[in-house]
């Protein structure tokens, strides 16, 4: 590519500037979609080139959809009442986990996440030698950034359950939705707690999160809130808790990771009933292409954030390259089993909800995703069954 060319001839100083905004473009270009390149413009600029998630202050985002309203308080949805009933049984308190286990991030004999888990020989190989103490230190450093993604994703869910609880048509489904605002309030309290009295830090939020965030929550459309947030994003991190929830030796997190994976369990659940019907049958041919076409540029957006570039920018920034770290976490063993089983859970609930045809799958190809695909059906598993699936692999 041409770009490759010009940056490799500029110095280190100057290209280190100028790569993370061609990355911006090229993500963002990815789509031959105008609507969905205009509908995502925005907020492509305000999260990868203004970064407007890493200033240090609040962050306002105006809401465009319309609020629902229905006098006559129908059972319209008996799977969603059924899921509001369920939702409601299952309820428990953040406080209630076991918070006096004593958590040291950088204890080899209780690691957060394997110490093989970054590709060590590749860091090796760019002419950078760890101690022990240093590759436990980055490993311990690789946890922090991720549970802190999944905190601010957690943000995003809670405000966006709350639009999607006001903008949805089905009266069971905003008796269900308050449910998932209490679940995603809890979401925050339980990872934010553990942040902040365990690990004692917390990363900004990664650029490419804010814009999916950022896109969901302006849109004024009910169904793009529930692809963005329901399918995607909380698609995604149930693959992820779940594979943290396997992975980690330290059970105050796994345990933390177990309550919260049956929540997530029942809001993904959610987002399919909601969408199923309306994508397969009540849309126009383009209305269903524009958001098979923004449902890819959200997933290429997730698999970028998982190059969490905010660790590299704090550990490696002046010594080796965004290419070659990006190079280094795409073949680590730990990032290939998240992306793995991350992507195995969002595929077949797109194809579930009719954005997985035939046009779309050599996108998802040429980026290298469909291959995570194993055939498995939809999630319309309680949260007991996820968990049992996850104890028996
Ligand atoms: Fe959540
Ligand atoms: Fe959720």
């Amino acid at each position: 590519m041409l770009t490759d060319k010009v940056l490799e001839n500029l110095p280190q100083s100057i290209r280190r500037r100028v790569e993370p905004y061609i990355e911006a473009v090229q993500v963002m270009t990815e789509t031959s979609n105008p609507k969905v390149l205009r509908s995502m413009a925005g907020s492509g600029v305000r999260g990868l080139i203004l970064q407007r998630g890493k200033q240090g202050v609040p962050v306002t985002m105006p809401s465009n959809h319309r609020s629902y309203f229905d006098w006559t308080y129908p059972n319209d949805q008996p799977e969603m009442r059924e899921l509001y009933e369920r939702a409601k049984e299952q309820q428990w308190n953040g406080a209630d986990l076991p918070w006096d286990i004593d958590v040291d991030p950088e204890n080899p004999e209780v690691p957060i996440i394997p110490p093989e888990f970054m590709s060590y020989d590749e860091l090796r190989d760019m002419g950078i030698k760890l101690t022990e103490l240093e590759k436990r230190r980055l490993n311990a450093s690789v946890a922090t950034w991720m549970l802190s993604q999944f905190l601010h994703g957690e943000q995003g869910a809670l405000l966006a359950a709350a639009q999607v609880t006001e903008a949805v048509q089905f009266f069971d489904g905003k008796l269900y939705g308050a449910t998932q605002v209490v679940d995603e309030a809890r979401h925050v309290e339980v990872f934010h707690r553990y942040l902040d009295t365990k690990m004692n830090k917390l990363y900004q939020i990664n650029d490419n999160l804010f814009v999916i965030i950022d896109a969901l929550i302006q849109d004024s459309r009910w169904d793009m809130k529930f692809l963005g947030m329901q399918i995607m994003v909380e698609g995604l991190a149930l693959g992820a808790f779940g594979t943290l929830y396997q992975m980690t030796s330290e059970p105050l997190l796994r345990e933390l990771l177990r309550k919260v994976i049956q929540d997530e369990a029942r809001h993904v659940h959610y987002g399919v009933i909601a969408l199923r019907e309306h994508f397969n049958h009540e849309l126009s041919e383009a209305e269903q292409r524009e958001r098979e076409d923004w449902a890819f540029e959200v997933a290429l957006l997730m698999r970028n954030r998982f190059l969490s570039y905010e660790v590299y920018e704090e550990w490696f920034e002046h010594k080796i390259s965004r290419k070659q770290w990006a190079h280094m976490i795409s073949h680590s063993p730990g990032f290939e089993l998240f992306r793995q089983t991350m992507f195995q859970r969002l595929v077949p609930n797109l194809r579930e909800i009719g954005l997985l045809s035939d046009r779309i799958k050599p996108h998802y190809e040429r980026v290298g995703l469909m291959k995570y695909f194993n055939g498995r059906s939809a999630d319309h598993m309680s949260g007991d069954q996820m968990i049992a699936e996850l104890d028996a692999a």
